[in-house]
C-alpha cells in the first residue's frame, strides 16, 4: 500500500509547500541494497575513559567491514553513524562526556543515520551506582530515537553479564542497527548474552550468511510473509512457504521466484508441526530456521465479542505456534532459530483487540519460555513486533485512523513489509545466537507501547 502523502511531501511543488505550511515530513528511508556501504558516511566512535579499549577493538572491526572510523566529534564530516561506547561507565558521572559529544555531532548527522550505544545491563549484584548508570542508558536510546530527524535513528545493544564487544552476536547486533537493514527499528535496546556461535567478525551481516540453511516462513502468500520469504532468500535460505490452501496460487508464485518450495497448510491443523518438519526433511535434508507469521485479526469490542471472533484468533496466531513448537523442540534440532510475529498490540494493547492483543503478548510469553529451552540445544527463540506495517491487513483500517496510525511513530510513516523481514533475518542468522528470548520492534518507535 502506498503512503501518498509521504510521497507527495518529498517531491516537486508539495515538497516546497509542505515545507513552507511547516508540515510533517516523512524522510524516504535508507533500506538495504546489494553492493550499497554498511553506513551512509564515516562512521564516529566515542567512548567513556573506562570504555577506551571497547571502543579501539570495535573501532577496528568496523574498519574490517570497510567503514571509515573516527574517533573525534570535531571532523566535519557528514556522519552515517555515531557509535557511544559505555560498557565499563560505572558512575553516572562518566558518561556526560561521551553523550555530549555524540549530541554535537547530530546536526552533522546523515539522512537515515544511525546512533548505537553498546552498553551492559544492570546486574543483580551490581552496586547502586554502576546500576544506575548502566539504566541510565536505556532513556537515552529512546529520547533520543524521539529526537532524531531525517529517518535517522537510535537503537542500543546492551551486553548481558561478561559477554565482552567483540562477541559475534554483539557484532552483529551492532552492524544491524547501524545499516540499512535496521531502517524502521527506531529506540530498541537488544540484550546480547553468552551463546556460542561459528562466526567470524568478518563473515557476520554478509550476504550469503544463510547458505546452506532450511527456513520455513508460514503466511508465505503475501504481505510481511512474502517479503520474508525473500529475504532468507536473499540471504541463502532454501525456503519452504507455507500458507492455507486457499492462497495456493499466491503462494506458488513467492515460492517459484525465489527457488523455494511450497507446503499447503492450515497452521491450526493438529499435525501442522509434524507435517513442516517431514516437508522439510524429506525435501530439503535438514530443517533451520522456523519463522511463525501466519495471522489474523477479527477486531471488535470485547461487549461485543463472540468466540467467532476470539477462537480463530487465538488460535491461529498462538495456539498454532504453540503446537508446532512442541513437535519442533521435540525433534531435538541443534541450533533451531524460531522467530515469531508479535505486534505492538500486544505489548501495549489496541481498542478492539483484546483477543488479537492476548495472542500477540501470548506469543512474547511463549517466546520468552521457548528461548530457554532451545537454549540447551544452541538454538533461540525470538519475537519481532511489528508497529504499522503497509500491507493487506492494514490496508483495512479506516482512512483516518489509517493517517493518525502512519504519523505516530518518531519515523513519522508505516513501515515497509521488508522492514520486519530484515529483523527476522538478522534474527535467524546463526551469528545472533547471543540474542534469544527477546522482542524486537520494528514500529518506528511508535508512540503507543514503551
Ligand atoms: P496478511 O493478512 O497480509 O497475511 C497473512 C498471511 O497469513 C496470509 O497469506 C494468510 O493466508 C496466512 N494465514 C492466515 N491464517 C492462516 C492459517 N491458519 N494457516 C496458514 N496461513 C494462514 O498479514 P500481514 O500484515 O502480512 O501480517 C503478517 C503477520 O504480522 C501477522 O502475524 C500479523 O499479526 C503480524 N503483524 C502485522 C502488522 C501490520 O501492520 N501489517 C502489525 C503487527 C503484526
Amino acid at each position: 500500500m502506498t503512503d501518498r502523502y509521504a510521497q507527495a511531501v518529498n517531491s516537486g511543488f508539495t515538497k516546497t509547500l509542505a515545507k513552507k505550511l511547516g508540515l510533517p515530513r516523512p524522510a524516504i528511508l535508507r533500506r538495504y541494497r546489494a553492493g550499497d556501504p554498511l553506513t551512509a558516511g564515516p562512521v564516529l566512535v566515542v567512548a567513556d575513559s573506562a570504555s577506551k579499549s571497547d571502543a579501539d577493538a570495535l573501532s577496528q572491526v568496523l574498519l574490517g567491514w570497510d567503514v571509515d572510523v573516527r574517533r573525534d566529534a570535531g571532523d566535519d564530516v557528514r556522519w552515517g553513524a555515531v557509535v557511544v561506547v559505555l560498557t565499563e561507565a560505572a558512575e553516572p558521572t562518566a558518561v556526560a562526556e561521551p553523550l555530549l559529544a555524540a549530541g554535537s555531532a547530530l546536526r552533522r548527522l546523515a539522512g537515515s543515520g544511525r546512533v548505537v550505544t553498546v552498553s551492559r545491563a544492570p546486574g543483580e549484584s551490581d552496586a547502586p551506582a554502576l546500576a544506575a548508570t548502566r539504566q541510565g542508558v536505556d532513556a537515552v536510546v529512546r529520547s533520543l530515537g524521539k529526537e532524531l530527524r531525517g529517518g535517522a535513528t537510535a537503537n542500543g545493544v546492551v551486553l548481558v553479564d561478561d559477554v565482552e564487544v567483540g562477541h559475534p552476536s554483539v557484532l552483529a547486533t551492532l552492524r544491524f542497527f547501524v545499516s540499512a537493514r535496521s531502517a524502521y527499528v527506531d529506540g530498541q535496546l537488544l540484550r546480547v548474552g553468552p551463546a556460542d556461535t561459528a562466526a567470524v567478525a568478518g563473515a557476520i551481516g554478509r550476504d550469503g550468511r544463510l547458505e546452506g540453511q532450511v527456513a520455513v516462513v508460514t503466511g508465505a502468500a503475501r504481505g510481511i510473509g512474502t517479503a520474508i520469504a525473500r529475504t532468507l532468500a536473499r540471504d541463502g535460505a532454501t525456503v519452504v512457504c507455507v500458507d492455507v490452501p486457499a492462497a495456493g496460487e499466491a503462494l506458488a508464485a513467492t515460492a517459484n521466484a525465489i527457488g523455494g518450495t511450497t507446503l499447503q497448510l492450515d497452521v491450526t491443523a493438529d499435525d501442522a508441526g509434524q507435517r513442516i518438519l517431514d516437508h522439510a526433511r524429506e525435501r530439503h535434508g535438514r530443517l533451520d530456521v522456523v519463522v511463525h507469521n501466519a495471522g489474523i485479526t477479527r477486531d471488535k469490542l470485547l461487549a461485543n465479542m463472540k468466540p467467532a471472533q476470539w477462537e480463530p484468533v487465538v488460535a491461529v496466531n498462538l495456539a498454532a505456534q504453540l503446537r508446532i513448537n512442541e513437535t519442533l523442540l521435540g525433534a531435538g534440532i541443534e541450533g533451531l532459530r524460531i522467530v515469531s510475529l508479535a505486534s505492538t498490540s500486544g505489548i501495549a494493547g489496541n481498542k478492539g483487540q483484546t483477543n488479537y492483543g492476548f495472542s500477540k503478548a501470548g506469543v512474547i510469553g511463549h517466546t520468552r519460555a521457548t528461548g530457554r529451552l532451545l537454549a540447551a540445544t544452541g538454538g533461540t527463540a525470538n519475537a519481532v513486533a511489528p508497529g504499522f506495517i503497509e500491507t493487506d491487513m492494514t490496508a483495512r483500517i479506516p482512512f483516518t485512523t489509517r493517517e493518525v496510525a502512519r504519523r505516530l511513530p518518531s519515523l513519522a510513516q508505516g513501515g515497509q513489509p521488508v522492514d520486519v523481514a530484515e529483523a527476522i533475518a538478522f534474527l535467524a542468522s546463526p551469528e545472533a545466537a547471543g540474542v534469544n528470548g527477546q522482542v524486537l520492534r520494528v514500529c518506528g518507535q511508535h508512540l503507543v507501547g514503551q
